[in-house]
């Protein structure tokens, strides 16, 4: 049963419906599953078909053989590494009105905050402190960091911190905006798709917001050389298993460096405060699947699993994740940044909390990768 559906009333049409789609997606031979597994070890594409035999005709164990298949091609490539990342939250204003953000504009609960130049350099300095190869800078689209601030900003990171890589994550900007941040000093971008169907994206952004200038932004960001990252989240409200095809489809078609999935996690004061959070389980395996399709992907442990679940973090690691983002904004603000409600950010999610996820990681097998952790492979992987 699908959680948080009404349908669970036994004898209901509906109830009669799902279970019969389910007995025939469920329904996926030993033979073909190996198929498919071997198509993605060989580097190729399933096709729409075969990704949805992936992603909803599979059984408990062979879900699990993905996983562990996953977690050997990662282990394979990266030798059991976890990238860390710094993750500075630099403005909790947004113009934007998402329709499943906590800091979209029209909330009047969320509580904003923006730093300064300054306040940024000094999460920098306690981030190098403690051995941070990448600066996240992420924040809302907010007027007031504007293309002048932010170019400055990367500019003064940049000097002060040459050997550390700069990945921004401040939303949609003109190409040119982009130009200058690159030529400033940032390495690389993380701008989701959100959802490749376009009717779908209309179903979570207001109509000022297109998924087609968004994907505009992710090919611009990768003609200025930037490692890009894209992705989507997984459950949010609407979404089908034909949509994430479509996002599956569009992430072969751009090729990003990075691809960063979660979980959709309902945020009060939302349209969506009343809506049920994303499968952390489909979550996984779409960790597993983007793992045995992009062998060099930087991949995160995100944050919205480590929220819904507390073993989320792990099990992402487990399923072919290779990145996880500690939060090294100022303790003053930390906790309003609030994309979500009970947004995960202290312990072993804090980045002074190296030291835990470093044991946590060992018990795993694993252990923190120093160093600027950039995409190993050449521009996206395979074609
Ligand atoms: N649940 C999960 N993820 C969310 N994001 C924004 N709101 C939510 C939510 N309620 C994600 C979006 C955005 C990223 C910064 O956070 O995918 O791109
Ligand atoms: Fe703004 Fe990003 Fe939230 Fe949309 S998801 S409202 S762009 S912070």
């Amino acid at each position: 049963m699908i959680k948080g559906q009404n349908y669970e009333k036994k004898g209901s049409l509906l109830y009669l419906c799902v279970n019969f789609m389910k007995e025939c997606s469920n329904k996926v031979s030993e033979s073909v599953f190996s198929a498919l597994l071997e198509t993605l070890l060989g580097g190729e594409s399933p096709g729409r078909e075969g990704w949805r035999m992936l992603l909803s005709g599979l059984d408990e164990s062979q879900a699990a053989r993905v996983r562990d298949a996953a977690s050997a091609v990662v282990r394979d490539r990266f030798g059991g590494g976890v990238y860390v990342r710094g993750l500075i939250e630099i403005s909790s204003y947004c113009r934007n009105n998402c329709y499943y953000c906590g800091l979209r504009r029209s909330n009047r609960h969320a509580s904003r905050y923006r730093l300064t130049t300054d306040d940024v350099l000094g999460c920098c300095r306690e981030g190098a402190r403690l051995g941070f190869g990448t600066f996240v800078l992420q924040g809302g689209e907010d007027e007031e960091q504007d293309d002048d601030w932010m170019e400055a900003t990367v500019r003064a990171i940049h000097a002060e911190f040459p050997a550390q890589a700069i990945t921004l994550s401040v939303g949609e900007r003109s190409r040119e905006a982009y130009r200058r941040f690159r030529e400033a000093g940032a390495d690389r971008y993380l701008l989701r798709h959100e959802t490749r169907n376009d009717a779908h994206y209309a179903c979570l952004h207001p109509a000022e917001m297109s998924g087609a200038h968004r994907r505009d932004c992710l090919r611009a960001l990768k003609e200025l050389g930037y490692q890009v990252g894209a992705g989507m989240m997984v459950g949010s409200p609407g979404q089908t298993v034909d949509h994430l095809l479509d996002d599956i489809a569009f992430l072969e078609e751009l090729r990003p460096e990075m691809i960063g999935m979660g979980p959709f996690v309902p945020a009060a004061h939302t349209p969506f405060a009343r809506h049920a959070a994303g499968s952390v389980d489909l979550t996984l395996r779409l960790i597993a699947l983007m793992r045995l399709r992009f062998p060099d992907a930087l991949i995160p442990a995100t944050t919205a699993l480590a929220t819904l679940d507390g073993r989320g973090r792990e099990a992402g690691l487990r399923a072919g994740a290779n990145v996880v983002m500690p939060n090294l904004s100022p303790a003053a603000v930390r906790g309003q940044y609030s994309i979500y409600d009970g947004k995960a950010s202290w312990g072993s999610e804090a980045a002074e909390g190296l030291r835990l996820l470093e044991q946590e990681l060992n018990r795993m097998g694993c252990h923190i990768a120093y160093g600027r952790g950039d995409y190993p492979g050449r521009d996206g992987g395979p074609k």
